[in-house]
């Protein structure tokens, strides 16, 4: 293995940040590419045909011009629609993002689970096939939040958040049969846990969160085991979408340990 081969962590947006901020915590100075496929966001809006060919197709080219030892598909969305085709096709390992379903089942006291997600993300097999695994003799209310999704790349751009989309969120949950119940709420969107403060005050503080990034790193990491990293292998932030209106993160990429922002 290459030393300054990096880890390729994608999302449509900036969600996969929430994955590279626990990775920097256990590997602080490793090469890493941060793809975000601006131009292709939202994920959540589109159909399971689209999101397929999309996301097999940008992991290869960026797979080719990268050369990453591993690739994480820090989205929800992709991962629950394109995980096993990503594998059938790149030779290197892929790490997903699934729904913490099972950790949400462990912890909850009520038996009442919410799962907050993209619209594409809550309709998937893959998601039924989670629960009929992991919360078979629990309630798991689903609601898909897209507005969530834009409030958290609002925040991070330092623009206001659309209190709406909270409200809606809380609502969307606790108004279905058997919402009253819920106290665990899985965060089934990689641009969620950006919004942790927010969700907490209007969810309370009887409702605990669970989301998949800490695992993801930990998975990462231990894929990862005995290879080397090259301290001067610069690590990127590129963009599908225009640089210009990638620019403006600079900042929290820096904050990362990420310098260098391109276009892809
Ligand atoms: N961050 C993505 C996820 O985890 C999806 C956001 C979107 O593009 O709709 O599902």
């Amino acid at each position: 293995m290459r030393a300054e081969a990096p880890i390729l962590i994608f999302d449509s947006g900036v969600g996969g940040l929430t994955v590279l901020a626990e990775l920097r915590k256990i590997l602080p100075t490793a090469p890493v590419v941060f793809a975000a496929d601006q131009a292709g966001f939202p994920y959540g809006a589109k159909s399971e045909a689209e999101i397929a060919a999309r996301v097999a197709g940008l992991l290869g080219r960026m797979s080719e011009r990268y050369r990453p030892r591993l690739a994480c598909i820090a989205c929800n969305t992709a991962s629950t629609i394109a995980l096993e085709m990503v594998r059938e096709v790149l030779e290197i390992p892929i790490v997903g993002t699934v729904p913490a379903i099972k950790p949400a089942a462990a912890l909850t006291k009520t038996g009442s689970i919410g799962l907050l997600g993209t619209e594409a993300t809550i309709r998937q097999g893959y998601v039924d096939r989670l629960e009929a695994k992991f919360a078979q003799n629990k309630t798991l209310l689903r609601f898909g939040a897209p507005g969530l999704v834009r409030a958290a790349e609002a925040k991070l751009r330092g623009q206001t958040i659309d209190a709406e989309a909270i409200a809606n969120a809380v609502s969307g949950l606790r108004d279905q049969p058997g919402g009253d119940q819920i106290d665990t709420v899985v965060l089934a969107c990689t641009h969620f846990p950006l919004l942790a403060e927010e969700l907490g005050s209007a969810f309370g503080s009887k409702v605990t969160f669970v989301d998949g990034a800490e695992g993801i790193a930990r998975r990462i990491t231990s894929l990862c085991d005995g290879q080397t990293f090259a301290t001067d292998a610069p690590s990127l932030a590129i963009t599908t979408g225009p640089l210009d209106r990638f620019m403006p993160l600079a900042p929290l990429f820096a904050d990362h340990k990420i310098d260098q922002l391109d276009q892809f």
